[in-house]
């Protein structure tokens, strides 16, 4: 076994599914044995991978020396045996339970005894094979969505006998292969096809009532959810007998509101595709609407009431694996409680089999809208965790996640037993920012006095985490932008794994990081290094974080445990001692040295640096808010020498000025859409 926490990954069958969890995997640097019955199905799956890598290439995703990479980290294999030291086995064979049982039971003498068996099965309960081996402590279910090597979600699912150190090393499994995990209990269908597959089957009963035509039908399901195709074009695509085998287990097991519609059989017999074609008829879009929204919504509600998931899995499980742009709690607030329960309410009258559930009818009573978890806590012992979990928006900031991060941070601040409090994000980024969408909001409607004031309570917060008594860590074990690499700066430590990086690109957007990021880079590397990464917002890797002594410990995923345990022994680090910048630095400093710094942003030649480095910051600089520099400047100026809370008077002092100008509502509405055109103004 490797000395890294997961070092090697076997996947057992080299198909559709199996073929795309192994390119995954090996993309995001681990490695993996891709094991088939025969040969030629190994090499089938090696080809379909090089296909997809390859087309990566041509859209400029990966490098030819990448995809090289990746693929060396594949090995391809018939023999079991191959497996035997794996950390964790993906099984994602045919869908047969006989296959699977017989698998697992060679699969649990072949592997070592601290190998995880997995299993991808759709339609069977996880326990089912568990129990095929002497190991169900070590067995889960690792449920992947279509194409798995492009969509992140994945249910973990873990049976009655799966120990928490098998869910803990599965999620940190997901994290690793750059997957966001959700938690779900060994249910039919799990979270998403509890209420996905019903979606497609409604569609299918819907057309059999006549109560309009498929691509009436397909219009109202884009605009319910939307979503850029249809339930019978989903259907189409992913072949219809998935479908009703999909359906035929949730009816066996649930009961006939689940059972598959006849005509959808019947489609499947006649081996076509659904004739998508004909006139949408817009008067029967909104009761088309209303059905979809009645059943899929009360499916949801029913889930979580079983305790299957949370909302906030179901969730993120609707809009990270099947691309809804809201989830079905979050429509459930959009379109009102009370409308959500006459919806549903509807369905139960036409499936007598289907009850309200519990949950909906308790939040129509409270007359509230549902309200989310965004941060959790944990405390173990001497540590609190305190995860933002909103991967689906890369763990971003907004008023309820700061408010939640207040609630949280103060519970384990009151608590005796606790040491230390660390702070991570949930998936793949540490914390990507702010929200976005909330500036532009309010700039929209005038208030850019609402955005000074959140920024002013998150910098009290940054305070307090700054200053507890607790040692405060930020566990930077994956990309922080903006926001997120303040929050990180305000902490006691940070421990970074060598995916961790910090970036400031707010100057890209026309604003400047408002959190107190140059102050705590400033005091910490210098002023001069502090301008060059907001004016640049160059990525700050985690190698260069630690010898700038902005990073306080690098460590292993594997030995992130050890690394808290040791900084708790030591007390809490000297943040802001002084420190020599490393010799490598000083080019990028004088850069932004008192000389040039002016020159610099008045797009002219520094002196005293190489050409090249010059004109690369040049180019960049290019790109930004003129305006956003020179607040940011004159910013880090003025903050030089001052102490903490009055330095950050100094920043929130400029707020309103910056968020007032056109050009900040030029760059935040512009992200990810086009490059915005600043007019200094
Ligand atoms: N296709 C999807 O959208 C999807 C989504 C989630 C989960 N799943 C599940 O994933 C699993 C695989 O589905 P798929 O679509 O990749 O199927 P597939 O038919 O494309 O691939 C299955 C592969 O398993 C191999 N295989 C069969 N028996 C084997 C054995 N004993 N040892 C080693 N290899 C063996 C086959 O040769 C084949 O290459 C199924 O359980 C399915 O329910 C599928």
């Amino acid at each position: 076994m490797s000395n890294k926490v997961i070092g090697k990954i076997g996947v057992v069958g080299a198909g559709n599914m199996g073929s795309g969890i192994a390119q995954k995997i090996a993309q995001e640097g681990i490695n993996v044995v891709m094991l088939d019955v025969k040969e030629e199905f190994v090499n089938r799956g090696m080809s379909n991978i090089k296909k997809i890598l390859e087309e990566g290439i041509e859209r400029k995703i990966f490098t030819p020396a990448k995809v090289q990479e990746i693929q060396s980290r594949i090995t391809g294999t018939t023999d079991l045996n191959a497996l035997a030291d794996a950390d964790i086995v993906i099984e994602a064979v045919f869908e047969d339970k006989a296959v699977k049982s017989d698998l697992f039971a060679k699969l649990d003498k072949v592997c070592s005894p601290a190998t995880i068996l997995a299993t991808n099965t759709s339609s069977f309960f996880v326990k089912d094979f568990a129990e095929k081996t002497s190991r169900p402590d070590r067995f889960v279910g690792l449920h992947y969505f279509y194409h798995p090597a492009k969509n992140r979600l994945l249910e973990v699912i873990p049976h009655a006998g799966t120990s928490k150190e098998t869910v803990e090393k599965s999620i940190l499994a997901a994290k690793l292969h750059g997957k966001t995990a959700i938690v779900v209990k060994d249910a039919p269908g799990f979270a998403v096809n509890r209420f996905f597959v019903p979606f497609l089957n409604e569609a299918a009963r819907m057309l059999e009532e006549n109560m309009a035509n498929i691509p009436t039908i397909e219009a109202a399901g884009k605009k319910a959810f939307r979503i850029g195709m249809g339930a019978f074009e989903l259907m189409n695509v992913t072949g219809i007998p998935i479908a009703v085998h999909s359906s035929n287990t949730l009816g066996n097991e649930l009961g006939p509101f689940y059972a598959t519609s006849p005509i959808m059989k019947t489609q499947m017999d006649k081996k076509e595709n659904w004739n998508l074609s004909g006139e949408v008829d817009e008067s029967k879009i909104e009761a088309v609407i209303d059905r979809f929204h009645g059943v899929c919504l009360g499916v949801a509600a029913a889930l979580v009431d079983e305790g299957v998931a949370t909302m906030e899995d179901t969730d993120r499980g609707a809009k990270i694996g099947l691309r809804w742009a809201m989830g079905p709690f979050e429509i459930m607030n959009k379109i009102g409680i009370e409308k959500t329960y006459s919806l549903v309410s509807s369905v139960t009258k036409i499936y007598p089999d289907f009850k309200m559930p519990g949950i909906l009818e308790k939040q129509k009573n409270s007359g509230k809208p549902f309200s989310f978890s965004y941060v959790d806590l944990e405390i173990k012992g001497k540590m609190a965790y305190i995860t933002i979990n909103r991967p689906e928006a890369m763990n971003s900031l907004n008023e309820a996640v700061f408010a939640q991060l207040d609630d949280r941070f103060s519970v384990a601040e009151k608590n005796p037993d606790v040491k230390a409090i660390v702070f991570t994000g949930a998936g793949k980024a540490f914390v990507a920012g702010a929200d976005i969408r909330y500036f532009v909001e309010k700039i929209k409607a005038g208030k850019v006095s609402d955005i000074v004031d959140f920024t002013r309570k998150g910098h009290e917060l940054f305070l307090r985490i700054e200053n507890s008594k607790k040692l405060t860590i930020a566990l930077l074990d994956g990309l922080s932008l903006g926001g997120g690499s303040e929050l990180a700066l305000a902490c006691q430590a940070i421990i970074a794994t060598p995916a961790g990086s910090m970036a400031f690109p707010e100057t890209g957007i026309g604003i400047y990081p408002g959190l107190g990021g140059m102050l705590r880079f400033a005091l910490i590397a210098g002023p001069e290094l502090s301008k060059y990464y907001t004016f640049t917002g160059t990525t700050l890797s985690v190698k260069d974080a630690f010898d700038l002594g902005i990073v306080t410990v690098v460590a292993e995923p594997a030995s992130i445990d050890n690394a808290i345990d040791d900084l708790i022994s030591k007390g809490k680090p000297d943040k802001y001692k002084k420190r020599e910048i490393p010799a490598r630095f000083k080019e990028t400093a004088a850069l932004c040295g008192s000389d040039n710094v002016l020159k610099l942003l008045a797009g002219q030649q520094p002196e005293g640096v190489g050409a090249e480095p010059a004109a690369k910051a040049l180019k960049t600089m290019g790109f930004k808010a003129p305006l956003a520099l020179k607040i940011s400047n004159e910013i880090i100026d003025r903050q030089t020498g001052k102490p903490v809370p009055e330095a950050i008077e100094i920043e929130l002092g400029r707020l309103q000025e910056i968020f007032s100008t056109s050009d900040a509502l030029e760059g935040l509405s512009s992200l990810g859409r086009k490059r915005p055109e600043y007019k200094g103004k």
